[in-house]
């Protein structure tokens, strides 16, 4: 399975910080943010990974990162995203890459402290469809919400203002090569994005939507405050540890 990141997209909500670098460089803790999704998808045994960066500074991620030896990455690949057409979009420049297999795809603001190996061994049991990494947060009206009936996810609500459940949906996705054809679907959100959480609900209506539940802290990474909690819980808690 091959792995995607996704660190495109203007970072505004860290405005000014992202005036003068790319979100996904700014440091949590000791290391800047991209980092931990690559380090993320290598300790899950995905080592040929397509970064999606965007906006100003791409160059730095390559300077950073470099042919992705240093951080287990046996092949690194980067794309550019034009604009901040939403993660689908994003997401959408990653076909080439991955036309003969099913893809991880991490959001590049995205922190776990333990493995994601075991969901990624259980999605390659699955011969198609989508496998969705759920937490239990606090906050839930800052994700995508899923709407839960026993052991099944029935639809995704994208930030809702009455939350069906307590959980978010991570961004952490695993995808068959159906993915590409369902962003071509797509029409832009309020928002003005291609949502992920459509993506998903296609996979839902097709019936081949599974999920498991993340261990050990997660969290994202894109505002000051989940900024400074990352930083706070690598710096106590460790982070992508087994
Ligand atoms: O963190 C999990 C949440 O991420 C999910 O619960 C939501 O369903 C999902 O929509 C997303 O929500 P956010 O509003 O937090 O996404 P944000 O716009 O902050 O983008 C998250 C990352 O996705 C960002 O760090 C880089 C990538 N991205 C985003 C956009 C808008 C891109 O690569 N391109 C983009 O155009």
């Amino acid at each position: 399975m091959k792995g995607v990141i996704l660190a495109g997209g203007l970072g505004t909500r860290l405005y000014p910080l992202t005036k003068i670098t790319n979100k996904h460089l700014l440091p949590v803790y000791s290391k800047p943010m991209i980092t931990y999704p690559v380090e993320c998808l290598v300790r899950a045994g995905i080592d040929d990974i397509l970064i999606v960066t965007g906006g100003n500074h791409p160059g730095d991620f390559l300077r950073l990162l470099g042919n992705g030896k240093e951080y287990g990455v046996k092949n690194i690949s980067y794309a550019y995203q034009e604009g901040e057409g939403g993660i689908a979009d994003a997401l959408a420049l990653a076909e080439n890459h991955a036309t003969c297999g099913p893809v991880c795809v991490v959001l590049g603001d995205n922190l776990l402290e333990k493995t994601i190996r075991v969901a990624v061994d259980e999605y390659r049991k699955q011969d198609k469809g989508a496998r969705i990494l759920l937490k239990e947060v606090e906050d839930p009206k800052r994700f995508g919400v899923p709407m839960l009936e026993g052991n099944r996810v029935t639809k995704i609500i994208e930030k809702p203002e009455d939350p069906p459940s307590s959980f978010a949906v991570t961004g952490i996705y695993m995808y068959d090569t159906q993915v590409f054809d369902f962003i071509k679907t797509l029409n832009p959100s309020q928002r003005g994005e291609l949502e992920i959480t459509d993506v998903n609900n296609l996979y839902i209506n097709q019936g081949t939507m599974t999920w498991s539940l993340i261990d050990g802290w997660w969290t994202d990474a894109g505002t000051f405050d989940s900024l400074l909690k990352a930083s706070n819980l690598v710096a106590h808690g460790g982070a992508n540890n087994i």
